[in-house]
């Protein structure tokens, strides 16, 4: 799939990999601002995200504007050779919005409004808030759209709210008309027939705010379908007012890892540059998958190299212990998501804060200033970067696995009634991506009514709801000779989370060999079941094959001794239970090997990750302890310098990137 022409993240990287993060420089003096500079310049940063906060400073009261400060800055930035990826401010409306225009506010499931004195408080269908967010966004453009240097455009932040407030009501209908035509029509796609929820005007129809007992999950599919369409809305909004002004400046806005209410795909369509935040827990020995989930994710998003908006330098401070960084990890991870195509590795934030609610949360210069670790680390990420990225930058990584995520088979399974709680998309789908990293496997991700033509294997962790085009896509993917791993739980609902007719789409059932799908068996937490040479979790299912299946791996004992566990029919293979890590990753790797995929490298030790970034071969060390990888052939290091023969060593959180 070609990315659509137009301004692209090379545009502001011009063959560099973009080094920097977010900058409040209003939090401080105007002195300090020079100290910034010349500590940004010794750690070779060369991008900073001005104005992601500002609203109230820009915009002290209504209509107002204070420029001056910004005008300094900006020109500052530029001749100090930094560029700015400049923000609009609209995710944190100032005091006297909500003080002034109450509709601003975003209203609760149980109705609670949601105050200013934080942030994120604005309701996306709030027309007043609409109003004052495109002003102040068309004044800037004006303003800065010709600033020599203006790299990239940043709206909002993390947009991640939802609205159950009356106006939001007024959109929900709207965008619910336009979707069903007819009330006929929103009747049979929620069901409504069930628990007497008729609908006989489009006013009765709520933002799925809290009732007595369970809701209608399609009504709230819907609500999570609207309200990722709303908040794009307001996105789209604003992008086209700095486009308007600056056609070929990139425009971005922010994610957050694997967040679950936006539907990534449609959002990443729309934007010229995919970014993400991504904040592992240093803590978590698996911190490095979940960084390598999104990076795949983004990546794919992008289709091409994307940017690390933010990361931690040290340590966050919303979890509930925060541990900082250990030395070293800083920079591996960093040179991970390079590895997995980002071209620009950011911060939140430069200067870590003295006051206000993320003082305790690190900054490219923490509390401790120049002398601390965590700037001297910064500074040495710094000089590795510009070292590598003539080589880097602008490369892509490609992979033979894809694995297929959707935002609407997420929400869809999300719902209060569903038979096991214990089951969480997010996680399984983290269990499968760990098991194919474990495997040393690189993965791109696809939505499952993407081209997959180019996969040999193509993994399903498990998609609740499936379109008939999604269907069709699997099949002729299978027909065509691709490899294709099912999980449990997949192709059970249509669009409007209605079960198809015998728990899954029958043309699924065919070409996994499955007759009939009699129950399913959810397994309580920490329990087993015994399958042929694995143990199965979290899930079973009773399933009556029929005779069609090259090969089954059997349930052994309990209710379902001797019926399948696994089935594979020529190249289609469900997997009804939840294997334990180790077996689903050799499950995974037998797999792949039969469809011709073959691990980045061989006989690589479990604590190194390999990635291939177009010729180059990432290797990096997620253990304490030194490693000796065995990397066939005569390389150079362009970390080092060196030349690498057959073998290189890695000590603690240390990476090679070899050229051959
Ligand atoms: C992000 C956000 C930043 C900052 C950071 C802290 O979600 O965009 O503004 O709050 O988290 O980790």
């Amino acid at each position: 799939m070609p990315k659509p022409q137009g301004p692209a993240l090379s545009d502001a990287t011009r063959g560099r990999l973009l080094f920097g993060g977010d900058y409040n420089p209003e939090q401080w003096p105007e002195e300090v601002w020079h100290e910034d500079v010349r500590l940004m310049k010794d750690a070779g940063v060369n991008s900073v995200t001005l104005g992601v906060f500002s609203w109230s400073r820009l915009e002290p009261e209504p209509g107002a504007r204070e420029f001056g400060w910004l005008d300094r800055l900006m020109d500052l930035m530029h001749d100090s050779g930094i560029g700015v990826v400049l923000a609009t401010p609209t995710s944190s409306p100032p005091p006297w919005m909500g003080r002034l225009h109450p509709d601003t506010l975003p209203v609760t499931e149980d109705g609670r409004t949601e105050w200013w004195g934080g942030r994120q408080h604005f309701s996306h269908s709030s027309a007043t808030y609409r109003r004052y967010a495109a002003a102040i966004t068309e004044d800037l453009a004006a303003r800065y759209g010709g600033h020599p240097g203006l790299t990239m455009w940043h709206i909002n932040n993390e947009y991640c709210t939802f609205d159950h407030g009356d106006e939001a009501a007024a959109s929900f209908r709207r965008w619910l008309r336009e979707r069903y035509g007819t009330l006929d029509a929103l009747n049979e796609a929620w069901g409504t027939a069930f628990w007497s929820q008729g609908y006989d005007t489009w006013d009765g129809i709520l933002p799925a705010r809290q009732p007595h007992y369970m809701r209608n999950p399609s009504q709230v599919l819907d609500f999570r379908r609207f309200t990722s369409d709303m908040l794009l809305e307001c996105f789209v909004a604003e992008r086209d007012i700095v486009r308007r002004h600056t056609p070929h400046i990139p425009v971005t806005s922010n994610f957050m890892p694997l967040w679950f209410g936006q539907d990534a795909w449609r959002w990443a369509g729309e934007e010229d540059v995919v970014s993400v935040d991504l904040y592992p827990d240093p803590r978590d020995p698996l911190g490095a998958q979940d960084g390598a989930l999104v990076q795949d994710m983004t990546r794919s998003q992008a289709r091409g190299p994307w940017m690390l908006m933010e990361q931690a330098a040290g340590p966050v401070n919303w979890r509930g212990v925060n541990h900082p960084k250990p030395r070293g990890l800083n920079r591996l991870w960093s040179l991970q998501a390079v590895a997995r195509g980002a071209d620009a590795v950011c911060y939140f934030q430069w200067r870590q804060s003295r006051q206000g609610a993320e003082k305790f949360h690190s900054g490219m210069v923490s509390h401790a200033g120049e002398q601390g670790r965590t700037y001297q680390e910064v500074k040495q990420l710094g000089a590795d970067l510009a070292r590598i990225a003539p080589e880097v930058s602008g490369r892509h990584s490609t992979a033979d696995v894809a694995v297929l995520h959707d935002w609407h088979a997420w929400w869809a399974g999300a719902q209060d009634g569903r038979l096991s709680h214990e089951v969480e998309h997010a996680d399984v789908l983290r269990t499968w991506h760990r098991a194919l990293w474990q495997a040393h496997l690189t993965t791109d991700f696809a939505h499952p009514e993407h081209d997959l033509t180019a996969y040999r294997l193509v993994v399903v962790p498990q998609l609740y709801l499936l379109t008939d085009a999604a269907i069709d896509n699997l099949l002729a993917y299978v027909r065509g000779g691709g490899t294709l791993v099912c999980g449990f739980l997949t192709g059970v609902a249509d669009q409007d989370d209605r079960v198809r007719e015998g728990g899954m789409d029958a043309r699924l059932r065919e070409l996994f060999g499955i007759r009939t799908l009699h129950e399913w068996w959810p397994l309580d937490p920490g329990e087993g079941v015994a399958c042929e040479g694995f143990r199965g979790t979290l899930w079973s299912e009773e399933l009556e094959a029929d005779g069609t299946a090259d090969e089954t791996v059997a349930y052994k004992g309990g209710e379902l001794d001797g019926l399948p566990a696994v089935l594979r029919k020529g190249g289609a293979w469900y997997v009804s239970t939840l294997p334990e890590p180790d077996a689903l990753r050799d499950l995974l790797a037998r797999i792949a090997t039969g469809a011709g995929v073959r691990p980045v490298l061989d006989g690589l030790p479990e604590q190194i990750e390999a990635v291939r970034r177009g010729e180059l071969l990432f290797v990096l060390n997620h253990g304490r302890e030194p490693v000796t990888v065995e990397v066939p052939g005569t390389h150079r290091d362009l970390l080092t310098g060196a030349d690498v023969t057959d073998r290189v060593t890695l000590g603690r959180y240390d990476a090679a990137i070899l050229r051959p």
